[in-house]
């Protein structure tokens, strides 16, 4: 008899990777997706630890399985992902959840079919499976992806950068490169199946190859990446702003497929809270490399993260902040509020802010930020921008939604057969949060 799983995945693209690698494994295992979670047998969740609201929401999810894990004694429940990692919070979802049957980390959702076996031979038992840092690189696992024309390449594990907030180094492990013959070959795979775009994978991109004893870097990646036929974007997350080197910026300068956009990571603009943070740059080093940047390439679009009420953080650090945001001009960013994270140095300070602080600079930082983006995208009217067409627009049928190189989301009218395809859209209309316009035969600009 056919089964169902069903799969919801929290976080960011790296387990949104992982998850789709989870899927192709349980195709292989004759399950099928099923988007109801009422129909499945095998309900998986690969879960986030980043932020305290993350796990919650895991917990919210947890507690209301209960009932169907009841009513239906087949049932399978995995939880795997970021939250296992962390020794303390697994011993606390056992005893809390103890209908889990399935617990597996973030080194080892390729045992996943293996346990599921296992289980069925033997369901009294929970089964968990963890690795802190594996030297596995789940090489050749099959792959279900959610696009046909667009696709994730994760070119290296983990992170080294143990940045005082971040409980990402904890569970993912040491950083570990992939070697380049394996991200070209599935490189060229996805080109030779008609794919156009990829991007490649990494908490700290800029740092490939560190890690194995070679002389061949991220840059010389981009570039051998450039030049695999078929592919026509490439792009590449995350960077972190100590390892943006010359090299990189000059290529970026000549590439004729790397997107214009990076997402840089800023975190705070504050040289004391940086420090504190350990992110190993200052606010001036921040400014000079976007000086660089956009000298390399004028029209770059530059994305960020936030993270306000850090401990510690004084209105004057905050200021800083808010002037930085001022001079760079952000296209798009992530705010977050910090959130006390196990294992990291920051959580154990004692000057950590009131919440009732930190969701007023919050605000403040957003007021300060959506009047940015907005006349950042004004700069778009009556241009022509290339859009890779992903799918039907959520709100308007008879609408398509893409991507522009500079990774603005676009609106147009446009029939589902352009789906997959780049086209030239004339922008005429701009929200704080995408673009809007019209198919055209005008040449695009970028
Ligand atoms: N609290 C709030 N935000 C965090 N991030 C990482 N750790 C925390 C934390 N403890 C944010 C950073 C990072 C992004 C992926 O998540 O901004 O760049
Ligand atoms: Fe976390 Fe810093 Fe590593 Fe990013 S670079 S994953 S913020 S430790």
């Amino acid at each position: 008899m056919e089964k169902n799983f069903y799969i919801e995945t929290f976080g960011c693209q790296m387990n949104e990777y992982d998850s789709e690698k989870i899927s192709g494994m349980l195709q292989n295992l004759d399950y099928k997706e099923s988007k109801d979670i009422n129909s499945a047998d095998l309900i998986i969740y690969n879960t986030c630890l980043i932020r305290e609201n993350a796990e919650n929401k895991l917990y919210g999810k947890l507690g209301a399985l209960k009932k169907l894990k009841r009513e239906k004694d087949d049932l399978i429940l995995a939880v795997g992902g970021c939250i296992p990692q962390n020794e303390e919070i697994r011993s606390y979802i056992l005893d809390k959840y103890p209908f889990i049957d399935i617990i597996f980390g973030t080194n080892t959702f390729y045992k996943l079919p293996e346990m599921i076996s296992k289980h069925l031979n033997n369901t009294n038992e929970v089964l968990v499976e963890l690795e802190k840092n594996s030297s596995t690189l789940n090489e050749n696992l099959p792959t279900i992806r959610k696009f046909d024309h667009k696709a994730f390449i994760n070119i290296m594990y983990g992170c080294n950068n143990f940045c005082s907030y971040c409980v990402v180094p904890h569970t993912r492990g040491r950083e570990r490169s992939r070697s380049s013959e394996d991200i070209l070959r599935e490189a060229r795979d996805l080109a030779s199946k008609g794919y156009k775009e990829i991007t490649l994978l990494g908490q700290n991109v800029n740092s490939y190859g560190n890690d194995i004893n070679s002389n061949y870097k991220f840059t010389q990646l981009l570039e051998d990446v450039e030049k695999i036929k078929g592919i026509e974007r490439i792009r590449y997350v995350s960077s972190h702003p100590k390892d943006v080197g010359d090299d990189f910026i000059e290529f970026l300068g000549k590439s004729k497929k790397v997107c214009n956009h990076i997402h840089l990571p800023i975190q705070s603009g504050s040289s004391k809270v940086l420090k504190e943070m350990n992110r190993k740059y200052s606010k001036e080093d921040y400014l000079e490399i976007i000086k660089k940047l956009k000298k390399a390439v004028p029209n770059i679009s530059v994305s960020t993260d936030f993270i306000v009420g850090f401990p510690g953080e004084s209105e004057e650090d905050f200021e800083e902040t808010l002037d930085l945001c001022r001079k760079v001009e952000f296209d798009a960013a992530f705010t977050f509020i910090y959130s006390i994270r196990p294992d990291t140095p920051a959580g154990k300070r004692t000057d950590q802010i009131d919440d009732k602080v930190k969701h007023e600079r919050f605000n403040k930082l957003l007021e300060t930020l959506y009047p940015i983006f907005y006349k950042k995208n004004l700069t778009y009217i009556d241009k022509t921008v290339k859009v890779l067409v992903d799918e039907i627009s959520k709100n308007k049928d008879d609408h398509l939604t893409g991507r522009s190189e500079c990774n603005r989301i676009v609106h147009f009218k446009g029939t589902k057969d352009l789906i997959g395809k780049i086209v030239n859209v004339k922008i005429t209309n701009v929200k704080t949060w995408f673009l809007e316009g019209i198919l055209t035969e005008e040449d695009a600009y970028e």
